[in-house]
């Protein structure tokens, strides 16, 4: 018999009992509902809504339900609907009316809006250790490959040469602002929403800063109605995961594309691999494939959380049950990845002369003849469209741009001298970017520093 049954006649169908029920995948929460309620019924001992004795008793119990929960010994029936009404319910059957007052001056409004909030402030531990991880492969990876140089892509057509360790070390910049998005959504959420009641706080004289400082938050909540109903908390921490898998797919992309017969820039470990029922020949990256894919069930859970929000009106809402499985199934999806991509990096091997033979069409070095001018004081789109001409005549006469002798130079570009011949070399290209940021030697070097420090490399 559910705990709200009192003023409801006959059973309810099996069927209703489904549709209402989120026990399913709300269990996850016992261990941040439970710690709710033991500092609950401490806050209610305290204030003398219960005595000290029937808060000890209740919070053994308490204590006795996760250890139960742990081991697969209790039972979770979809009768009792969700979380908080499975453990209430328990709690009454050992202690009759002594549990039975557990649930003073509280609502499942404001239970559930602090099991979420607790929940992520564990989670998002975990995720920010993951992707720390995440991180030290690619700086591992960097720091093997600090000579690799490869062609860099624009509009996916060779554009310059420039490190691999540069282009891991991008990726490394995105997962540390995805971190600091995590990071700063869990820090908005620092006000405790117990003892906002259903909707309009309570008539009992509780302490809600005693309840707010025992779970850990800077105060209680302010609004009571916003406190129930906010799920702006969600909504951010699943924005984050689904940017977070972007930057995941987008790193997916760029090894789907190493791997292939094309590039050949890069060789995956065969256990991050597989092969096709039908090819005999096939070794596919369906691991980066699969990251990349799931990036879509992310974004979906993002497009179900915001619309889930969207038209509600003040203050707590039934909709707002819906917004779990989205958020569990992000978390977990994001998870998923990061359990197996470190690995898969840490396992890749560059294949260095392919990167540079590929990097090594003069061609790419086309900016630094024009760079070159520029530094012999020819206005920069005057240098541009000199060495424009000269590619142009180097395609019509078939010619290479660094074959050329100097007399065939100085015929389009007069400035031009024999240090300008010198420039078509990619590891002289490379070279010659040590600017902040760039990717000089000296400089990704720098930056491989800076991640180390700042990772503690050696840790993971
Ligand atoms: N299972 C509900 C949820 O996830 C808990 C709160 C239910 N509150 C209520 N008034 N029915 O939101």
């Amino acid at each position: 018999m559910a705990l709200w049954s009192g003023r409801f006649s006959g059973d309810r169908k099996n069927s209703l009992i489904d549709f209402t029920e989120s026990i399913s995948f709300d269990r996850r929460l016992f261990r941040c509902d439970i710690a709710g309620s033991k500092a609950h019924v401490k806050m209610l001992a305290q204030c003398g809504y219960v005595s000290k004795a029937t808060a000890d008793k209740i919070t053994r119990e308490l204590d006795a339900i996760v250890s139960r929960i742990e081991k697969g010994d209790f039972v979770f029936t979809p009768e009792l609907e969700d979380i908080h009404m499975h453990i209430e319910s328990e709690i009454i059957k050992k202690l009759g009316d002594e549990g039975a007052r557990l649930h003073t001056a509280r609502s499942r409004n404001d239970q559930i809006a602090l099991d979420i909030r607790l929940y992520l402030r564990e989670l998002s531990k975990d995720i920010i250790c993951e992707t720390r991880t995440l991180q030290a492969a690619l700086v591992a990876k960097a720091d093997e490959n600090r000579d690799t140089i490869m062609p860099g892509f624009t509009h996916l057509q060779h554009a310059q040469p420039v490190l691999f360790a540069h282009h891991l070390l991008a990726y490394v910049e995105m997962f540390e602002r995805d971190a600091g998005r995590i990071h700063d959504c869990i820090r908005r959420i620092s006000l405790c929403p117990l003892g906002s009641g259903a909707i309009a706080g309570t008539t009992l004289k509780i302490d809600r800063r005693m309840t707010a400082k025992m779970l850990g938050f800077s105060g209680p909540a302010r609004n009571s109605m916003d406190a129930v109903s906010d799920r702006d908390f969600i909504c951010e921490f699943v924005a984050a995961l689904a940017i977070f898998a972007m930057h995941v797919s987008r790193l997916s992309e760029d090894i789907v594309l190493w791997c292939s017969e094309e590039f050949g820039f890069v060789e995956l470990d065969d256990a991050f691999c597989t092969g096709s029922s039908l090819m005999p020949q096939k070794k596919n990256p369906d691991i980066a494939e699969l990251a990349r894919g799931k990036t879509g069930r992310i974004y979906g859970s993002l497009v179900a959380v915001l619309t889930i929000c969207k038209g509600l009106p003040l203050a707590y809402n039934r909709d707002l049950q819906e917004d779990k499985e989205p958020l569990f199934d992000a978390a977990d999806t994001v998870l998923k990845i990061l359990s197996v991509y470190p690995g898969m990096i840490r396992t890749m091997k560059a294949k260095k002369e392919r990167m540079l033979a590929a990097a090594s069409d003069p061609c790419l070095m086309a900016t630094d003849l024009a760079e070159y001018l520029v530094e012999k004081e020819i206005p920069f789109r005057e240098a541009h469209k000199k060495v424009g001409k000269l590619v142009r005549f180097c395609r019509e006469n078939g010619k290479k741009l660094d074959s050329l002798s100097l007399k065939e130079m100085k015929s389009l570009i007069p400035e031009a001298d024999e240090k300008a011949l010198t420039l078509f070399s990619p590891v002289r290209s490379v070279s010659r970017r040590e600017i902040a940021g760039g990717t000089g030697f000296r400089e990704v070097r720098r930056q491989i520093g800076f991640w180390k420090k700042k990772l503690g490399t050696a840790n993971h």
